[in-house]
């Protein structure tokens, strides 16, 4: 991860979001997919046994439960302010394009992220790989979520995409799997930033099978109504909002179910400073910086940073018993 924390070329002046952007339906149509019949295909999957799970109750509860139609909304359960479309397509971490949070936008310009298909398999009973299109079928939500960086910074989003859960459950988990896995592509010729030896390419990460199906876990296909844009991890990167954002996975290629703990990008670079885990908390720092304030892009002064970055009311009970001072 990055050591020091660079300055940030975004005016201030720019907090207005893009209020107007494309209803649900719109943004379906942009992306092709217009019959009502896919529509209705996609409102239905099939069940297999597994539900996600819904809210804890725990003395840590904090903030409202996530709406999942976020449509037009300007602010986030707390009331603040999206960052606008500009700050969030101009400041981005992406190490296979670069290290430069400014370079990756022109960096990733020409990326092709059509055609693309994930491949699901692992531990699950029905293996497939899918089309960007059957992925696109899954019920699309609006979802304002705030991403907080690891190197605390942080923004507020909003994302159009489909929660995880409904797409393992078409897998439908064996019941020894324990853990998710990750995948991004990794193509030397269209990612410059992957010729670079330090880092054990391809960027992987996971999740425990629980938290993966949690209803904020979503496949982010999305953001302000337009398809994701390239340097935000086009065409499909992962979404947990209680977690730093490096868990948040970009431009995924396969998602595979194991036993096993997967090894993470991140936690193989340094496992003492990015643990598997990874929950948003100010009470434990990274072991060269505070993580009990951050700064919100677009703004001036620093914020407190939230325990699971204000998730705790739905995300809390997941980490029951567990230290969470250990287990970080
Ligand atoms: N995914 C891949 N494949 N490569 C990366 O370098 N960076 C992560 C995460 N996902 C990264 C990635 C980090 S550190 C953060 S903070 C978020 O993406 C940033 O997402 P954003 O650029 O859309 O704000």
């Amino acid at each position: 991860m990055e050591q020091k924390l660079k300055h940030v070329d975004i005016p201030s002046s720019e907090i207005t979001p893009e209020s107007l952007y494309l209803s649900r339906r719109d943004w379906l149509k942009v992306m092709g997919i217009v019959s009502a019949g896919a529509l209705l295909a996609a409102c239905a999957p099939k069940l297999s046994g597994i539900t996600a799970t819904g809210s804890g109750s725990s003395p840590e509860t904090q903030g409202a439960p996530v709406p999942d139609n976020a449509h037009g909304q300007t602010a986030d359960e707390f009331g603040n302010p999206l960052n606008t479309f500009d700050e969030i397509a101009n400041y981005n971490n992406y190490y296979e394009f670069s290290t430069a949070k400014d370079a990756v936008a022109s960096l990733a310009a020409d990326f092709k992220s059509t055609p693309w298909a994930v491949e699901v398999d692992g531990l699950v009973q029905n293996p497939r790989t899918w089309s960007l299109d059957e992925l696109l079928r899954f019920e699309q939500k609006e979802r304002v979520y705030r991403l907080r960086c690891v190197e605390a910074w942080s923004m507020v989003i909003p994302w159009t995409g489909f929660q995880l859960s409904d797409l393992l459950a078409e897998a439908a988990p064996m019941a020894s799997a324990k853990y998710v896995e990750f995948t991004t592509l990794m193509d030397e010729e269209q990612m410059p930033g992957v010729g670079s030896r330090f880092y054990p390419w391809p960027y992987t990460e996971g999740l425990r099978l629980d938290e993966a199906m949690h209803r904020l876990t979503i496949l982010a296909t999305g953001l302000y109504g337009k398809p994701l844009p390239n340097q935000d991890g086009a065409p499909l990167r992962l979404v947990v909002p209680w977690k730093y954002g490096f868990k948040s996975i970009k431009a995924i290629v396969r998602i595979r179910l194991t036993e096993e703990r997967p090894q993470t990008f991140w936690n193989t670079i340094a496992p003492d400073e990015y643990g598997f885990y990874s929950n948003v908390n100010p009470e434990v720092d990274h072991p060269r910086w505070s993580q009990a304030t951050e700064r919100r892009i677009g703004e001036l002064s620093r914020r407190d940073t939230l325990m699971f970055n204000g998730y705790g009311g739905e995300v809390a009970g997941l980490y029951a018993g567990m230290d969470l001072s250990i287990n970080y």
